[in-house]
């Protein structure tokens, strides 16, 4: 029996790009634009990709929340096993509702968790806390005393290594707010072990995010294997190494269909080994905090050429996205792959053309692109913005008092509708006094 085919996320059939079985145009009619599409199959795909990267070897993979938090692909990603990593009280709240007993699977981390937070999570029972001052462990240690409920603690250090990515994404190095020093780290578990209700289990790290290399990764593991050494030695029970996330995807590609899902890449399998190599012989349970390589590839923006202009030799596209639907190319001057949706119509401009690809909002840091090669798009085209599935919604913002986008998902042929578009309403309903709508 021959299999069929592994789906492709996204690919051209008939000159007309679908996510899984379904014409994106249909969705574009069916749900309106701009629109967030994610890829059942290429989420799964991907979790199952990394997990497999690992095996053999004790590890949970905790899935970054902030990459996307929607509620449908938490519970997508629970029942595939995933715990998660979150960083704030409305991330856990998510993950207690969407996938309650996931709670177990989950961790804590950074640098601000209030007493309220901290109150929820040791209410919710969840697996670690990722602590990253003293301050906070002394927090941590009273609430845990008061609710009588014991706290499972790291200490999250900072390894100082160049993470080599955007420095607005770069974590783990003495000059960023993150961590507690490594030479403080020793003193700070004492200090720590004291406490009859926190029980110090493992050593958390993060460096960075959007990293393409691997050496940063196991330098940064050497210094934690190390530091569990101490740490045993010292007579504390290390059962955790939290490797954090940060795992960088292509965001320049070759033509669409020449992309593979996940599969099990070379990338994967080597960057695990740049994890685990250092790790070996301390007999730890790995725990994983990817987010964009879960979920970053596995979505498309979608949305529609309102107009084009030019001015002098620069000609725009105006889309009905913006900046506020998707904040990295504004924010981190990050790249985006734009392609068209369907047939491209020759019309009027005979020849492909370097489009500034820009929204509405009135900023002019409001692109997406500049001097992008494309072909003669018109106002009505449908235009996708590829590996947007992490930091896309969750960046968006409601700057000009514009709703947020709608989500879907895709499983085959079938959608589903997974956030609705926002309303002016929504909108305007926290403000006082209630104004009648
Ligand atoms: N764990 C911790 C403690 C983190 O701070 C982060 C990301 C992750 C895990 C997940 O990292 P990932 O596997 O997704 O790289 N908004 C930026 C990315 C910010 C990342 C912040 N922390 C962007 O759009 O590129």
């Amino acid at each position: 029996m021959t299999r069929p085919p592994r789906p492709h996320a996204f690919s051209y059939r008939r000159s007309v790009l679908n996510c899984e079985a379904l014409p994106l145009p249909a969705l574009a009619a069916r749900f309106g634009t701009p629109l967030y599409v994610y890829s059942r199959a290429a989420i799964v795909e991907r979790y199952r990709a990394f997990d497999r990267a690992f095996r053999g070897r004790p590890h949970s993979i905790c899935y970054s929340v902030k990459a996307n938090s929607n509620l449908a692909l938490l519970r997508l990603l629970a029942a595939q096993g995933a715990g998660f990593d979150v960083v704030s009280g409305g991330e856990l709240e998510r993950v207690l509702v969407a996938a309650p007993r996931a709670a177990r699977r989950t961790v804590f981390s950074g640098v601000g968790k209030s007493a309220a937070e901290m109150d929820l999570a040791l209410r919710a029972g969840i697996l670690l806390f990722n602590v990253e001052s003293e301050g906070e462990l002394e927090l941590l240690a009273a609430r845990a005393a008061r609710l009588r409920k014991p706290a499972r603690v790291a200490l999250r250090v900072n390894p100082d290594v160049r993470a080599q990515t955007h420095p607005y994404i770069s974590t783990g190095q003495r000059q960023h707010k993150f961590g507690v020093p490594m030479n403080r780290a020793r003193a700070l578990y004492r200090r720590a072990a004291r406490e009859k209700y926190l029980d110090v289990a493992g050593v958390s790290l993060h460096i960075g995010s959007q990293i393409l290399r691997l050496q940063p990764f196991s330098a940064a593991l050497r210094r934690a294997a190390a530091l569990v050494r101490f740490l045993r030695a010292d007579g504390h029970r290390i059962e955790y190494v939290d490797a954090g996330g940060g795992l960088g995807i292509p965001y320049r590609h070759a033509p669409v269909n020449d992309r593979m899902d996940a599969g099990d890449s070379p990338a994967l399998s080597a960057y695990a080994r740049a994890i685990l190599a250092p790790l070996r012989g301390l007999n730890v349970h790995l725990l994983l905090e990817p987010g964009r390589a879960l979920v970053g590839p596995a979505g498309l923006l979608l949305a529609r050429v309102l107009y084009r202009k030019s001015s002098g030799r620069r000609h725009f596209l105006v889309l009905d996205a913006a900046m506020n639907d998707l904040m990295r190319p504004a924010l981190y001057g990050a790249y985006h792959e734009i392609v068209p949706v369907g047939r491209v119509e020759a019309g009027d401009s005979p020849a492909a053309r370097n489009f500034d690809v820009v929204g509405p909002i009135c900023e002019t840091g409001d692109v997406f692109a500049r001097a992008r090669p494309l072909p003669p798009l018109h106002p009505g085209d449908l235009v996708a913005l590829l590996d947007t599935g992490a930091y896309g919604m969750s960046l968006a913002s409601n700057y000009n008092s514009r709703g947020r986008p709608a989500e879907i998902l895709v499983s085959g042929r079938s959608a589903r509708l997974i956030r609705r578009r926002e309303t002016a309403r929504d909108l305007m309903r926290p403000e006082r006094p209630p104004y009648p709508h």
